[in-house]
């Protein structure tokens, strides 16, 4: 049987987005993983929050349609799902996501675009 445990946010946010069923998910996949329902993990603007311990790996956003990838790669292969990784917890994994590096030097470019505005005026 596998050590790892799966906390799965039954709170209110993450109930709001979905949670619920996300763990209906997982309790259908055939992971050996512990399934377990929590309580508010502090990540409520991110929902569903998905933990994976002793991993120490976060989830946000995650949908009922994500679980078999987490199960898959995460629970029986150790490798994280990099796309839904919480970008506050794991910024160094997020910053491979061509989204996400789109979005940096979109705001990279605003910087410099207000730093040329101030000192032409
Ligand atoms: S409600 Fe899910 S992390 Fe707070």
């Amino acid at each position: 049987m596998s050590s790892k445990q799966v906390l799965i946010c039954q709170y209110q946010s993450c109930l709001a987005q979905g949670s619920a069923e996300v763990l209906a998910a997982f309790l259908e996949c055939s992971s050996d993983a512990a399934i377990v329902p929590a309580e508010c993990q502090g990540q409520c603007n991110l929902g569903a929050t998905v933990r994976i311990l002793p991993d120490e790996i976060w989830y946000c956003r995650v949908k009922p349609t994500d679980v078999n990838a987490i199960a898959q790669s995460h629970l029986e292969n150790n490798q994280p799902v990099d796309r839904l990784l919480h970008p506050r917890i794991h910024p160094a994994y997020v910053c491979r996501s061509a989204t996400l590096r789109d979005s940096a030097i979109t705001v990279e470019n605003s910087t410099i675009a207000r730093r040329q505005h101030t000192n032409d005026s």
